[in-house]
């Protein structure tokens, strides 16, 4: 597609869901209403049909064009519509798009090579979302338990806040009661303790624990960064007592806080990781990397899936890996990360609209005194897309190929819409 030239959108709405929405532009309204009709309401969607991409700009139906800083949730690695990225998929396309676990592909070996070139893995499965991949780590994790350990070591322990899938499994490791109600009984199996406290986890353990499951950053409860040390200590009290450790990779993985891995900051390793998001660059695929001792409990038969690592996804994966492990792509993470680190530290001490600020890397969240939602709003009739975790806090998740010329747009918009709305309230 031709170079979308940002524009200020001309969207009037008065809120973000459709039932509340009687201004909006004439296409928009049309599909919106279309969609409601056949999909099922499981989102409260943003009044926006999105229908083409470029860089970190994506237009509407009606033509508006925004900056965005959701990227599809953490996915847009590259932006959209990055030229090599879809020169391969194309390619892979006409050559070959999916034959089945039933036999050997070449883009899934070389991505499982790749992954593990650049980790602390020996070994890969490929599934198809995050959710799937954490589902598979749980089923590993169980069966290296029953095969490995010397009781009915079944029980993992996860973090209060965490967010690990929507699939039933993932949803009762999830430390968040909000996401479960409705769909009990839940799994069982799952002790979940507070996040950043190693004494909760030492003091959770006990004769059926297999195996700790965190992620590095907990992404949906808030972009919360635990204290220095603090994963290094669970790694500790893992080996002291026999307990696997998984990382929930599929949001901070793939460059998002600077590193190729979060892990990879903080000196140690994990027994299992998880990864989604990122790898395709908005093709769906997930992954469950571990190392040999563990990894070789699963046997065949043991775990599956009829998409996972089919050539189209695993050849996407390829084009996303190669670009963030060249020489200056995560150092440039790293820069924009502390672009917006510094402005909005700096807005943070000369106003009071933002009460905390937490991140690394391009995964930056700002605890507001102000509603998360009015802002998300108002910014988006200016032309960015933002999104937040909870009622008062946001979060900034731009493609990590974000040019300095677009943080600083985004700032200035940003900035203006918090000191209006803090002023307009206190
Ligand atoms: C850490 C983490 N794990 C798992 C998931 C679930 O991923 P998916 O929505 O691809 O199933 C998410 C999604 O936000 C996540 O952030």
């Amino acid at each position: 597609m031709a170079s979308i030239a940002p524009k200020e959108s001309t969207m009037l709405y008065k809120a973000p869901f459709l039932s509340e929405c009687d201004a909006m532009p004439e296409q928009t309204k049309h599909w919106i209403t279309k969609g409601d009709k056949v999909l099922m309401p499981t989102y409260a969607r943003f009044p926006l049909v999105l229908t083409q991409g470029d860089g970190a700009t994506v237009a509407d139906v009606d033509g508006n064009t925004y900056l965005d800083f959701v990227s599809g949730v953490a996915v847009n690695a590259l932006g959209h519509c990055d030229p090599l990225l879809v020169n391969a998929v194309q390619d892979q396309a006409e050559t070959l798009l999916h034959v089945s676990n039933l036999y050997y592909n070449l883009p899934q070996i070389q991505l499982a090579q790749a992954l593990v070139e650049h980790s602390f893995a020996d070994k890969v499965f490929f599934c198809n979302s995050g959710a799937e991949s954490v589902e598979a780590a749980i089923k590993l994790a169980r069966i290296y338990a029953h095969e490995n350990m010397a009781g009915n070591q079944f029980e993992i322990i996860t973090a209060e806040q965490s967010f690990h899938g929507r699939t039933l499994t993932a949803l009762s490791a999830t430390g968040q009661t909000k996401y479960q109600q409705g769909f009990e009984p839940l799994v069982p199996g799952f002790k979940h303790v507070p996040f950043n406290d190693i004494q909760a986890i030492e003091t959770a353990v006990g004769p059926q624990t297999a195996a700790v499951m965190l992620e590095p950053i907990q992404g949906e409860g808030g972009v919360r960064v635990p204290s220095p040390g603090y994963l290094a200590a669970v790694r500790k009290l893992c080996d002291k007592h026999g307990l696997l450790l998984i990382f929930d990779e599929v949001q901070t993985g793939m460059g998002r806080t600077g590193h190729l891995f979060a892990y990879q900051d903080e000196g140690i390793e994990p027994d299992i990781l998880t990864l989604a998001k990122g790898l395709g660059g908005g093709l769906p695929i997930g992954a469950l990397l571990a190392k040999d001792k563990v990894a070789l409990s699963f046997k065949p038969g043991t775990h599956a899936s009829t998409f996972g690592g089919n050539p189209l996804v695993c050849r996407a994966g390829m084009a996303v890996l190669d670009r963030i492990t060249q020489a200056s792509f995560l150092k440039q993470v790293r820069e924009r990360g502390a672009d917006l680190w510094a402005r909005f530290s700096d807005l943070r001490d000369k106003t009071g609209v933002i009460t905390d600020l937490r991140g690394r890397g391009l995964m930056i969240a700002m605890d507001l005194a102000i509603p998360a939602i009015p802002v998300i709003e108002t910014a988006m009739r200016r032309g960015v897309l933002l999104n937040r975790t909870s009622e008062k806090t946001l979060r900034l998740i731009p493609p990590l190929t974000i040019q300095a010329e677009e943080i600083n747009r985004m700032y200035s918009i940003l900035s203006a819409i918090l000191v209006e709305q803090f002023n307009a309230k206190t």
